[in-house]
């Protein structure tokens, strides 16, 4: 992708990513993703503004060849992760004059993680300006969106938040803006699932800290800007602070059906009840999907077969999940099937210890479901959706 203009003297040179199918190892990327670095020109310094993932150091150096950038003076580093700082050597290899701006806490992250020299990065406190010329930096402290050295950076001539991984996307598109909101809101939401949701309380702390800043866009590290800004306050808002829905999510896995018939029993006797449920087959689930599910959903029932004396792993792979991504859960169940006995509940029931959750009466059963076993899930289905009215999920 070549540099695009932004503004005047402001220029997108990151690249896009439309084939990375996979972050940290872990996270499904169904569209791709974009690592947005930013150079900004002022009457006497030029800045930029995060650099790109080491795969992509070759788009970002012959952008800013394109626009024949012979000195850079600051490389403002909001964040230590390897997607937006591990080119930064590089960089400074090639720019020999600069200096890179970060938090005191992002130095050493930058020297361990990156190797970056320690002797080129001057740290600056929360609040703090930088003057470049015709232009302002302001530099706003934000930890924890989603680690704890993260900044963003305020351009107060043109009201532009640059705000790294806050209120990004992983989205490749050559729309320099959202421009379908529906997509936009999908990628962003999944983002927040994945990234954001287990810092809920410091989102709050950061939404708080942004919202006195005139913003006319808001320049991610990841996805395409946002030039009506209140969308994206407006659904980080809603995520960050809303009581969760009147929803069940209900991961599950299967061997021989049992399990599955359950799945399907209890789906039903929710529905019947007025709950909406989303269910996912952990066999051949998106756990991105299943992460985003969990943002506003009030109750989790996983669903696993007892195997080798226990939960199925994926069935433990969804529960540990769940449990990092510290969701605004309140309810918890467990049901399945075993053969001949196991310690499945109290197996799942131990590895969700970081949610502040109720745990509901599993239903368990030998073998396959039988009359007495769909009465008890329909107790369950009762006692859901009855905890769900009582506590005003709609
Ligand atoms: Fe996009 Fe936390 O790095």
């Amino acid at each position: 992708m070549k540099p695009r203009e932004i503004k005047p003297k402001i220029y997108r040179v990151g690249a896009l990513d439309w084939d990375r199918r996979l972050f940290d190892a872990l996270i499904p990327l169904p569209d791709g993703t974009s690592y947005n670095s930013y150079l900004i020109q002022g009457s006497e310094k030029t800045v930029l503004i995060d650099t790109v993932d080491p795969t992509k150091e070759t788009v970002l150096l012959e952008n800013l060849d394109e626009l024949g950038i012979k000195n850079i003076d600051y490389v403002v580093t909001h964040h230590a992760e390897q997607d937006h700082s591990g080119t930064l050597p590089v960089v400074l290899n090639k720019y020999p004059e600069a200096k890179v701006i970060c938090t005191p806490k992002c130095q050493g992250m930058l020297v361990d993680l990156s190797l970056a020299p320690g002797d080129r990065i001057i740290t600056v406190e929360d609040k703090e300006t930088l003057s470049l010329g015709d232009k302002t930096l302001e530099f706003i402290h934000a930890p924890w969106v989603h680690w704890p050295e993260t900044m963003l950076t305020y351009l107060r001539e043109d009201k532009i938040l640059f705000s790294c991984d806050f209120f990004g996307s992983h989205l490749a598109t050559t729309d320099l803006y959202v421009s379908d909101e529906g997509q936009s809101y999908e990628a962003a939401k999944r983002y927040y699932a994945e990234i954001m949701m287990p810092f809920r309380n410091q989102i709050q702390k950061n939404l708080e800290k942004v919202k006195d800043y005139a913003i006319d866009v808001i320049a991610p590290s990841h996805g395409p800007m946002h030039d009506r800004p209140g969308f994206i306050l407006k659904a980080y808002h809603s995520w960050a602070y809303d009581e969760p829905r009147n929803i069940v999510v209900l991961p599950y896995t299967s061997m021989h059906d049992s399990t599955r018939k359950m799945v399907d029993y209890l789906v039903g006797a929710l529905v019947q009840r007025g709950v909406t449920v989303k269910q996912f087959d952990l066999a051949v689930t998106d756990i991105g999907k299943l992460a985003m599910s969990l943002v506003d959903a009030a109750t989790v029932v996983i669903g696993t077969p007892t195997v080798l004396a226990g939960a199925h792993p994926n069935a433990a792979h969804a529960a540990f999940l769940a449990n990092a991504l510290r969701p605004n859960l309140k309810f918890v169940s467990i049901i399945g099937s075993y053969g001949w006995g196991g310690r499945t509940v109290e197996q799942l029931a131990g590895m969700i210890s970081n949610l502040k959750v109720e745990v509901l009466e599993p239903v368990l059963c030998k073998g396959f479901p039988k009359e007495s076993d769909f009465k008890a899930l329909d107790n369950l289905a009762d006692m859901i959706a009855r905890k769900h009215k009582e506590n005003n999920f709609i």
